[in-house]
């Protein structure tokens, strides 16, 4: 995931060697959240000259390539403004354009570095090459920087300096989307501003003197004159400011020597100082002459009128998991929020239609393709077994499912006309890989949906989406599963957009999808009485079974592999209507079996194979909708809740408990839950 760091010096005397230290410490601080490129932004020899150095890779590579490049490093700055970031890819692969900080014309008048999606980045592009910028970047974000020159110019040429932070404001006003973002300027030496909507920002603050305060005063645009604050003729620069909040003045009213680390993470700033501030939502954080002043546009009815300065008491592994005690967990719960971003952008709610970037001009050929066989491994394939039949429904094509080593191994016949879906977290299995190639020799179409932005699937296959879940370190794939099946849907639902007798169903999913990511929370709510169901009935028992049919099938098999992979306890999901072939042998009062029992047209089938496991004395754990009572409270061990959905998205839903039940076993039972034995993330041999 990208990750902003800044660090601003006042006062205090620092080398540019120091600077440079102190940004790439501050991103090799964020390297564990994942990334595929960083960059810093300082200031040069000559006077408005900035510097900015980035490139692909670790930050290690990074601190090479500003040797390489001999950057001066004893410079002495007493004041000074440097920003840094890693960039996870989202627009555009990873390469030195599309690295941040990026800039507003060759002089770099304006840098910026930035996290998130700007929704809006193409119509913004389209208005800026129409006035003459020129574009260096696949990023969204670029325009941001663009877009801050264009309004400083316009305003100066109309007369008006603008502050700082008034500009900000105005390049805000043209925005969508979320970020996080951090700016530096020529024409502002000394000052950053920075600004969140829906990504995390802080400041940390570090004085040698006890702050005298522990807050800052929010202040509203809306109660200044802002006619006035505009025109720099009528008002003084020096006017506006002062009559501002000023925390950081020593007792003889003086400003004093400061630093101050502008981060999306504690964990970079928590070396430093322990003293930070946590931006809100359209918060602006402007830094200059040794202040930190937090502005607002507007004051809405009961906002707070002042930000806490905090003092943070956590340690720094503490603070990367976040209240979590395991990446996996943290993981799980992210779901509500990377299932929101899958969606981001590419889903009009209110007109009902999907657009999807990467498939847009490869979509009447899919189409045309004789079948569409949907190639995967692990977790990765389950999602294709949970969407295959909406895709079957939607798209009236055939669909087969593929195990990519089986399909390997089979030497499966792949034709022209055939449309080859690989789903791949990573975009690095080799397994994954392997068909891929086999399917691109026999002149297949091939889609990708990978998580992993500039990874080998996302290149190699000639059209795709991406599913915007974020980097997933824990072993276990959990939020990926639930991304990958969004994107599938989605898929689904865009192959067959203009389909008129398909117009209802459209509407019913496009309905149901907005609603998932605050149904999944609610969901989460379960994880108390999931804790309490494994240390009551399954943390000593040495096997599991998992029943679902139709689209809870899948569930049932992806619930079974996160069981086995982090717990180590065997674990099976069988295909309910298959129970009486076999598997009925197995049950009896001891053995424990999750059932799936949401409603859908199967239900009174699932109410069956229930039924049989109960007339063996087995008690299963049901997982059906609010307000359902499959089984009595004797008949059954429990019963988990969960809320209703249409029923091709309900596997999204009722995953969750799983996820949850496998993680809780496996802490439980002391497994290094992040890391099981004999697995890697990346699989990345046959
Ligand atoms: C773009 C942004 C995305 C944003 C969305 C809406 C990029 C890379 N992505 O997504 O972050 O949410 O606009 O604003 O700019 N591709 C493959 N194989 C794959 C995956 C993707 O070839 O496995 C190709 C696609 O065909 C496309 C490109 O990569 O050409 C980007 O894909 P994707 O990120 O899904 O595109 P958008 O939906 O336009
Ligand atoms: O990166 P991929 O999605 O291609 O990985 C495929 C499998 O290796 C992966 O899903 C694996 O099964 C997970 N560890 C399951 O949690």
């Amino acid at each position: 995931m990208c990750g902003i760091f800044g660090y601003v010096n006042f006062l205090v005397d620092k080398s540019r060697g120091e600077i440079i230290d102190t940004l790439i410490d501050g991103l090799q601080r964020l390297e564990y959240r994942g990334y595929d490129s960083s960059g810093i932004a300082i200031d040069g020899d000559k006077k408005g000259e900035t510097l900015i150095v980035k490139c692909p890779g670790k930050v290690k590579a990074l601190k090479e390539e500003i040797e390489r490049l001999g950057v001066e490093r004893s410079t002495i700055f007493d004041s000074h403004a440097g920003i840094a970031h890693t960039r996870w890819a989202t627009h555009g692969q990873p390469m030195v354009s599309n690295c941040h900080p990026h800039r507003s014309d060759p002089d770099a008048e304006f840098v910026v570095v930035h996290n998130g999606i700007i929704t809006n980045y193409r119509e913004l592009k389209t208005l800026l090459l129409s006035k003459g910028h020129i574009f260096e970047s696949e990023t969204d974000t670029e325009c941001i920087a663009k877009l801050f020159k264009h309004i400083y110019d316009t305003n100066l040429k109309a007369g008006f300096e603008l502050d700082f932070n008034e500009l900000i404001k105005q390049v805000l006003y043209e925005l969508e989307g979320s970020y996080g973002l951090l700016v530096k300027s020529k024409h502002y030496p000394g000052e950053v501003v920075g600004t969140r909507k829906g990504s995390p920002l802080l400041v940390g603050v570090k004085t040698d003197k006890k702050l005298k305060v522990d807050f800052v005063d929010v202040e509203f645009t809306d109660q200044q004159d802002f006619s006035t604050s505009f025109n720099q003729d009528l008002m003084g620069h020096d006017n506006l400011r002062t009559s501002q909040s000023r925390a950081f003045l020593a007792d003889d009213g003086l400003p004093m020597p400061a630093e101050f680390f502008l981060s999306s993470d504690p964990a970079s700033v928590i070396q430093h100082t322990k003293k930070v501030l946590f931006l809100e939502d359209d918060d602006i954080a402007h830094i200059y002459d040794g202040e930190l002043h937090i502005h607002r546009a507007k004051k809405n009815a009961g906002d707070s009128t002042i930000r806490q300065i905090q003092t943070l008491e956590m340690e720094l592994n503490e603070i990367m998991k976040g209240p979590y005690k395991h990446f996996m967990q943290k993981e799980i719960f992210e779901q509500p929020e990377s299932t929101f971003n899958t969606m981001r952008g590419r889903i009009d709610f209110e007109n009902f239609n999907i657009n999807l970037g990467g498939l847009k001009s490869f979509i009447n050929s899919i189409k045309r393709s004789r079948r569409i066989i949907m190639i995967a491994c692990g977790t990765s394939y389950h999602s294709c077994l949970a969407t295959r039949s909406i895709i079957e429904e939607l798209c009236e094509l055939p669909v087969v499912v593929e195990l990519a080593s089986d399909f390997l191994d089979r030497k499966s016949p792949v034709f022209r006309d055939d449309t080859c879906i690989f789903v791949s977290q990573s975009g690095e299995t080799a397994d994954s890989m392997l068909a891929l190639q086999y399917c691109l020799d026999r002149g297949a179409l091939t889609v990708g949906i990978v998580n992993s932005v500039g990874s080998s699937m996302s290149r190699q296959t000639h059209c795709g989406v991406h599913i915007n879940a974020g980097p997933e370190i824990g072993v276990a794939s959990t939020k990926a599963y639930t991304s990958q099946y969004i994107a599938l849907v989605m898929v689904a639902l865009s192959l067959s957009n203009d389909s008129i007798s398909k117009q209802q169903r459209h509407r019913e999913i496009i309905n149901g999808l907005k609603k998932i990511p605050e149904q999944i929370k609610q969901v989460l709510n379960l994880e108390d009485k999931i804790k309490q169901l494994c240390n009551d009935h399954l943390n000593d028992q040495k096997s599991l079974l998992l029943l679902g049919r139709g689209y809870q099938h899948a569930t049932a098999l992806e619930g079974a592999l996160k069981i086995k992979e982090i717990s180590y306890m065997h674990s099976e999901g069988v295909l309910a209507g298959e129970l009486k072939h076999g598997v009925l042998a197995l049950v009896d009062g001891q053995l424990p079996i999750i059932a799936f029992a949401t409603r859908d047209s199967l239900f009174p089938k699932v109410l069956n194979a229930i039924n049989q496991v109960v007339s063996r004395d087995g008690r299963p754990i049901v997982i059906c909708n609010e307000g359902d009572d499959v089984l009595s409270n004797n008949e059954a061990l429990a019963t988990l809740h969960v809320p209703n959905t249409v029923d091709c998205l309900q596997g999204l839903l009722n995953v969750i408990p799983v996820q949850l039940i496998s993680y809780w076993l496996a802490v439980n039972r002391g497994i290094d839950v992040d890391f099981p034995r004999n697995l890697a993330k990346s699989v990345t041999v046959e």
